[in-house]
């Protein structure tokens, strides 16, 4: 491809699917920050409690405006007229699978709702980026504790060090490598269909522990990593790990929203080029006792904080040292810049506050 395909608000619309949820909001309210015009997809555009959000960007006097398109991500052509002229497609939306789907229902939904998404885009006529929201489960994979996992690293590497766990065969059998097989094996089909195509690249960034500010009361679904801060600032143990340990590998939820734009207007990023999205170092790396102490400190006007199994003040046992991996490539190659950790964690809570999902 000799000419760039990066844009800018001057190549017309683009359009965000997935945008009334926690990542999607963030990455509408950037792009029309940066005076695009943006199509929002939503599933219910009269569901006020998933959109009032957006539409209140319009009264903020930001350069840019946000216009509300439905569609589903499981039937076909549903966006075909919402993407229509645009110069870009940010693919936010999923449905991630905690609505009792079977492994293979995950692993399949992906694709089914890739490939809408992504026929449709084509079919907009305008297509020049198409970013795609993957996940650090498409990296990660079984490796020695305190691995530093890079984009160059894919999910099912390494099989024969681990007894083959991580092979296309489990995908039927084990939610999270179903999860984390669609979303490596759909950054694989996109990145091909876009050089098939040839008008337009295609890449994708891959978040870790997501946290950072809500903008309504849906962005707090259940087990997401806010969802467990909030049950912490509530005083229970967090619960998505025996004892409570687990080494929170931290993105802001505004770096992670901005990092798609980003990646749709750099002239570095190109067909195949993926972004990890996590701690920009071992400040925003924290086991959970140390969260919850950061926590603490934050907001002392909270009597009781949730978190970690202790033994008085130090962690019941070890937790392991992994996933460690630094959004270092968005930094270097798409000028990211990203929130201080004390910040994310303070906003974090201030918007549980704000919203009155905790009382204050
Ligand atoms: N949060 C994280 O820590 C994290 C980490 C790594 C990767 N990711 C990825 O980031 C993406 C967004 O996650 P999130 O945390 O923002 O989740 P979220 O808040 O649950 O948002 C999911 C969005 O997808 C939409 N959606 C679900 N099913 C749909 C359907 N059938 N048709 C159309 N839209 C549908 C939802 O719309 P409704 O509002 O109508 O339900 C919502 O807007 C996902 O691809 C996820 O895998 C997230």
């Amino acid at each position: 491809m000799s000419k760039t395909t990066a844009i800018s608000p001057a190549d017309g619309p683009i359009a965000v699917t997935g945008a009334s949820g926690y990542i999607g909001s963030w990455i509408v309210r950037d792009c029309v920050e940066q005076g695009y015009t943006v199509r929002a997809c939503v599933r219910d555009a009269s569901n006020g409690d998933k959109v009032d959000h957006l539409k209140a960007l319009n009264d903020q006097g930001l350069r840019g405006s946000v216009e509300l398109h439905e569609g589903d991500l499981f039937k076909k052509g549903s966006y075909d007229a919402a993407f229509k002229g645009c110069a870009a497609v940010i693919h936010a939306g999923a449905a991630v699978g905690y609505n009792n789907e079977t492994p293979q229902e995950v692993y399949d939904g992906c694709f089914t709702e890739c490939e809408h998404v992504l026929e449709s885009a084509i079919a907009g006529g305008k297509l020049r980026r198409f970013v795609f929201t993957s996940s650090f489960a498409a990296v990660g994979h079984p490796r020695p504790e305190g691995y530093v996992f890079t984009e160059k690293d894919w999910c099912g590497d390494n099989i024969e060090a681990y007894n083959g766990r991580w092979t296309d065969e489990m995908i039927s059998q084990n939610r999270d490598i179903a999860y984390a097989m669609a979303k490596k094996n759909t950054e694989k089909l996109i990145y091909a269909r876009a050089e098939q195509e040839g008008t337009f690249e295609a890449m994708a960034i891959l978040p870790l522990h997501v946290i950072g500010p809500l903008m309504c009361k849906n962005h707090d679904q259940g087990w997401s990593w806010q969802n467990c801060m909030r049950y912490m600032l509530q005083g229970k143990p967090y619960k998505k790990s025996a004892g409570g340990r687990m080494l929170w590998n931290n993105t802001d939820v505004r770096d992670c929203a901005r990092a798609h734009r980003l990646a749709a207007e750099s002239t570095k990023a190109h067909n195949g080029s993926r972004y990890i999205l996590s701690a920009a170092d071992r400040d925003g790396e924290l086991y959970t006792w140390q969260l919850q102490a950061m926590m603490k400190s934050l907001f002392p006007h909270v009597k009781d904080i949730g978190g970690e199994e202790m033994d008085g003040d130090v962690p019941a046992k070890p937790t392991r040292e992994s996933p460690r991996a630094y959004c270092l490539l968005a930094k270097q190659e798409l000028g990211l810049t990203t929130y201080p950790i004390e910040d994310t964690v303070r906003a974090t809570g201030d918007s549980y506050f704000e919203l009155g999902i905790i009382p204050s």
